[in-house]
């Protein structure tokens, strides 16, 4: 008799799925990605599939651990398992969330030059609302066809500026200076009221998807926009502060992703010693590829470089704007170090 299992259930005997015993809380746009499928080149590292968002989700949440655990790959004992979530750093109920579920976890704080991030951010919710305001059938024809918003817009723009909205919402909005919760709420409204009404205004969607990241940034007074999401993100000490009232410091690593991006293997180092395992993801596991201009990684059965949206051409920024939210930055900057008690040396 054949032995059949169902294929879904086929896993190595003395394996089960464990809760996650370190996190990558974020920061968002950091590197996140690439730092979870980096340290999945470790033996010991097991890692969920996607971002399960278990703790800053209240649906999810109000599920039990037990799903979460579901969630999780199989591990062998003494393999690590991680998960990344990189809104956890920006929820402000989830540290104690997570202390709920384990107070010895460790945590994995990836962070970037913030304006740097912040310009990432706004590169990522742009091609977001961009993709949201196109038909589906559109969007791959889009790509070569190079025509403005308006146009396709003027079709059904009840329907575009709901979908826009969605998008907007989503993202926690181009434009918008509202917390997470509200913008998600206004989405939801504004959706309602497209499906419901024909009278919606639809004035904005173009602007908004087409606004540059200066006229986001800075007000027309010069002032800057310390409520639009991409730079508030970056305030990292206002984040990083709720953290460090759970957890101990040495619970926490702070990875720097823009080394990560040029010399992986020394982050990695520091995060293998943090996380108590050999040392074990070397040089030979990378190589640099030109096309892409970031490193791929090498594994057992064969060579992977991340997908096309993590490593993207950032729209071109106005050096004047940039040396003012460097400037802007400095203080926030100060403050991140002196929790951490590191200095990134970020340029003002
Ligand atoms: P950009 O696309 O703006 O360059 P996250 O996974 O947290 O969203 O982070 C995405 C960022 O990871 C990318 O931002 C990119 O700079 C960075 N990154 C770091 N190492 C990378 C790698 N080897 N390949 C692609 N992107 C990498």
């Amino acid at each position: 008799h054949p032995m059949v299992f169902p294929s879904s259930r086929v896993h190595f005997p003395k394996t089960s799925r464990r809760l996650p015993q370190a996190l990558i809380i974020g920061v968002r746009k950091c590197g996140t990605r690439a730092l979870l499928e980096m340290l999945y080149l470790h033996p010991r590292i097991q890692k969920a599939g996607g971002e399960v968002h278990f703790f800053d989700r209240d649906e999810n949440y109000l599920k039990g651990l037990e799903w979460y655990r579901k969630k999780m790959p199989h591990s062998f004992r003494g393999q690590i398992t991680i998960e990344k979530s990189p809104s956890y750093f920006v929820s402000p109920e989830v540290p104690e969330r997570v202390r709920a579920m384990n107070a010895s976890i460790k945590l994995l704080l990836i962070v970037r030059e913030p304006v740097t991030r912040a310009i990432s951010d706004y590169t990522q919710l742009r091609s977001h609302a961009a993709t949201a305001i196109l038909p589906l059938a559109e969007q791959s024809a889009s790509a070569g066809a190079g025509s403005g918003y308006g146009a396709r817009m003027s079709s059904t723009p009840s329907t575009l500026y709901a979908k826009l909205q969605a998008a907007h919402s989503y993202d926690n909005a181009l434009g918008s200076g509202a917390g997470a919760k509200e913008t998600a709420m206004a989405g939801m409204g504004a959706r309602r009221a497209a499906a419901t009404t024909t009278t919606t205004p639809t004035p904005s969607a173009a602007q908004l998807a087409a606004k540059s990241f200066e006229e986001l940034a800075i007000f027309p007074n010069g002032t800057v926009n310390e409520a639009y999401r991409p730079l508030s993100i970056s305030m990292y000490h206002v984040h990083l502060h709720r953290w460090l009232e759970v957890f101990p410091r040495e619970q926490l690593l702070v990875v720097n992703g823009d080394r990560l991006i040029e010399d992986p293997v020394s982050q990695l180092k520091r995060i293998e010693a943090f996380l108590g395992i050999e040392h074990r993801v070397r040089s030979e596991h990378f190589y640099f590829n030109e096309t892409k201009g970031f490193y791929c990684l090498r594994y057992d059965n064969g060579d992977r470089c991340l997908r096309e949206t993590k490593g993207r051409k950032h729209p071109h920024v106005d050096p004047v704007v940039v040396s003012r939210l460097r400037k802007f930055f400095a203080e926030y900057n100060q403050r991140f170090y002196e929790l951490v008690g590191e200095d990134l040396g970020w340029p003002e």
